[in-house]
């Protein structure tokens, strides 16, 4: 049951995907009841319904914000889908590492990092697999989301029992945690190896700079926008890759034919991308 008239999930959708891009179908609207009705109750609303109404004919940036942020899907987890982390850590970090002794230089890009399990499984892997280079070399990894609440979440780099518990090897909860009454938070000189901070995939000024990425991971968000949105996404980040950069899609993101203008490599079952010379 919806409290939405249908021109009211139609007004919805538009502005969630101008906004972010994210694609609502009509079908959805259980889910967009659900993450909306805790807003509508705190603005004293009687329905999303009501808050979609209020949205319509008073329009605000923040409460614009937070409900685009609301409708995001944050679902990660330590270590995700396991068989890319091996693959980073046998095969594609020991190449970039030799292919930059010279510079001894890496720009990483998390793009779409939720509450950052991504990033700082990241920073772990290199801080336990290549300490050397993790330790004296600059090695930048950038964190972003388009959600403030996953951005602040990423930042302040705390677990609960329930989030460590998944991907997370124990000995490395051990190494890299501090138990903080009910969560976890992560040790400062990992938390300190991965900057965040917001930017939105579908607004291009937004999104960091570093003078060329040797590995970007935009991983289990290109499946909410539509093709040409995803396209364009990846063109754009093609031009900011390195030319032997290595590109991360998630594990139904892979075999989609969707990285045109990329070279495509395996190792094992994880599938990755070069640009195309
Ligand atoms: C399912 S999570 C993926 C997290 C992580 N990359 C992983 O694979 O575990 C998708 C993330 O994409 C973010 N997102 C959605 N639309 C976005 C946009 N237009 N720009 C940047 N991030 C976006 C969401 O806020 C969410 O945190």
């Amino acid at each position: 049951m919806t409290t939405m008239t249908a021109t009211q999930f139609d007004f919805l959708c538009n502005m969630i995907r101008s906004e972010s891009a994210i694609v609502l179908e009509p079908g959805k609207e259980y889910l967009v009841e659900s993450r909306l009705a805790p807003i509508a109750r705190r603005e004293g609303l009687g329905s999303v319904g009501d808050l979609v109404q209020r949205l319509a004919t008073t329009p605000g940036v923040a409460l614009r914000t937070e409900i685009v942020d609301a409708m995001t899907t944050n679902e990660t987890s330590f270590f995700r889908d396991v068989h890319p982390w091996q693959t980073l850590r046998e095969q594609i970090i020991p190449d970039l590492i030799a292919a930059r002794r010279a510079t001894r230089r890496l720009n990483i890009w998390c793009a779409a990092c939720s509450s950052g399990q991504e990033p700082y499984s990241l920073a772990m892997l290199l801080r336990d697999d290549f300490p050397e280079e993790s330790s004296s070399w600059n090695i930048r990894i950038m964190a972003t989301d388009l959600s403030e609440t996953m951005v602040t979440r990423c930042r302040d780099a705390r677990f609960s029992q329930l989030e460590v518990n998944r991907g997370l090897p124990a000995a490395m909860l051990m190494r890299h945690f501090t138990r903080d009454g009910a969560e976890w938070r992560i040790d400062e000189k990992i938390r300190r190896m991965v900057e965040v901070r917001p930017a939105n995939l579908v607004v291009p000024s937004s999104l960091p700079q570093m003078g060329g990425f040797d590995l970007v991971m935009i991983r289990n968000v290109l499946i909410y926008f539509d093709d040409t949105t995803k396209q364009s996404i990846l063109t754009g980040i093609r031009h900011q890759m390195k030319g032997d950069g290595v590109l991360m899609l998630g594990s139904s993101e892979v075999s989609t034919g969707l990285a045109s203008g990329f070279a495509r490599l395996q190792t094992g079952r994880t599938i990755y991308f070069h640009p195309a010379s």
